[in-house]
């Protein structure tokens, strides 16, 4: 619990602040563009990783208790909304955590910083799932306005 609340307070400083949010986004995108079983989730992207891979080392900042760059940037992000455009099972949702689980492995970031990250990216990666299965669940077009 301790441990916990150090790295809630200083995560982005631990992963080495502005750069090492850098860092981490270039590696973890390189890790799934290089992974042949993660092309499943690497199709989903634009084949200009570039832009991609910025904005999400600077919602890493913020999200990390560092400077919301992000925000300030492109304004308030909608996570979960952002993502229901996508078709992400659990397939995609363990791939992209495994991807990102290898990228912290070759920033050689330590494995109680690791782990601590690992437990934070669950946490908005199931709840994108979770929405993205509700959204298959719900009914569409006119047979939704049908009763009995
Ligand atoms: C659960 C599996 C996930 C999949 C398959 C996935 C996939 C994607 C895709 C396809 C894009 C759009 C790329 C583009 O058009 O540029 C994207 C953007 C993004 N994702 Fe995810 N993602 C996942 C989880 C996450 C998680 C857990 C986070 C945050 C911790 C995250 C943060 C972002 C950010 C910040 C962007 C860029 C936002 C923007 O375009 O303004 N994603 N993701």
């Amino acid at each position: 619990m301790k441990e916990k609340a150090k790295y809630d307070k200083n995560a982005f400083e631990m992963l080495g602040g502005v750069e090492g949010a850098r860092a981490l986004a270039d590696c973890f995108y390189d890790t799934m563009a290089s992974m042949p079983e993660a092309q499943n989730i690497r199709a989903m992207h634009p084949n200009d990783l570039v832009p991609t891979c910025e904005k999400f080392a600077l919602f890493l900042c913020g999200w990390l208790g560092g400077p919301p760059l992000y925000k300030e940037k492109y304004g308030p992000l909608d996570l979960t909304g952002l993502h229901a455009l996508f078709k992400i099972g659990e397939a995609e949702k363990n791939m992209w955590l495994l991807c990102m689980e290898q990228a912290l492995e070759k920033q050689m970031i330590d494995d109680e910083l690791k782990n601590y990250l690992l437990e934070r990216f669950r946490i908005p990666a199931e709840k994108i799932h979770n929405w993205c299965q509700q959204q298959k669940l719900q009914p569409v077009g006119p047979t939704s306005q049908l009763k009995g």
